[in-house]
């Protein structure tokens, strides 16, 4: 089913979602060569951001949000992802809502981080996600997936749960510099062959 943002996709997801991370389930096989050394240098990087009022736009299971220091909220459209976050993030705010309609006041945060979002939605929701990050928050911070280990810039990719159910999900992967230009400047927090992490204030924006 072609449903990449749907809450359905990523409720029954929940439970398996930090597969990717661990290298566990259905990643065992993959050729996963850095990742593990990589993702440390990702989680360094959110850590040394400094503490501030971060909202975490689509923060999943919180496996990012938890290196976040500072007063941190997360935000998710799907409950049960939340289930998931609330056991790992006992000191944060967790909020269930939509990306492209946040339920805050302008200005509500010092930074809005999102890992792992931006590039599975389309130009119509990009501009969206983009409106309501810069409304909130004077800066930006994206984790997404690199262009580096991957032969495209973007695809539709099958997802199979272990439920056995399958899903077609809409996937970007980002260069550094073009990332930044889509977000109109900024500074790259880290670039490798498996993630990018920008940072860009809202008056690049
Ligand atoms: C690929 S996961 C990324 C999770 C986490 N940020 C990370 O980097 O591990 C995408 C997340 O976006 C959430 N999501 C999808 N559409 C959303 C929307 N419109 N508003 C809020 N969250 C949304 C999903 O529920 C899911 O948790």
């Amino acid at each position: 089913m072609r449903e990449p943002t749907a809450p359905a996709y990523y409720d029954r997801r929940a439970r398996e979602y930090d597969d990717w991370y661990l290298g566990h389930g259905a990643w065992v096989e993959r050729d996963r060569e850095g990742f593990d050394e990589e993702l440390a240098r990702v989680c360094e990087t959110l850590f040394a951001l400094p503490p501030t009022r971060s909202l975490d736009v689509a923060c999943g299971t919180g496996f990012l949000t938890r290196h976040l220091r500072g007063e941190v909220t997360g935000l998710d459209q799907s409950s049960r992802m939340l289930e998931v976050a609330a056991g790992r993030l006992p000191h944060a705010t967790l909020v269930q809502g939509d990306a492209f309609a946040l339920p805050f006041p302008d200005d509500a945060f010092d930074r809005v981080v999102s890992g792992h979002f931006y590039g599975h939605v389309d130009a119509r929701e990009r501009a969206a996600f983009l409106r309501e990050a810069r409304r909130v928050a004077p800066e930006l911070v994206l984790v997404d997936a690199s262009r580096e280990h991957s032969p495209v810039d973007d695809e539709w990719s099958e997802r199979r749960l272990l439920d056995g159910s399958r899903w077609e999900v809409y996937k970007r992967y980002f260069a550094p510099d073009p990332l930044l230009g889509e977000l109109g400047g900024g500074e790259v927090l880290h670039a490798g062959r498996w993630f990018v992490v920008v940072r860009s204030p809202r008056s690049a924006g």
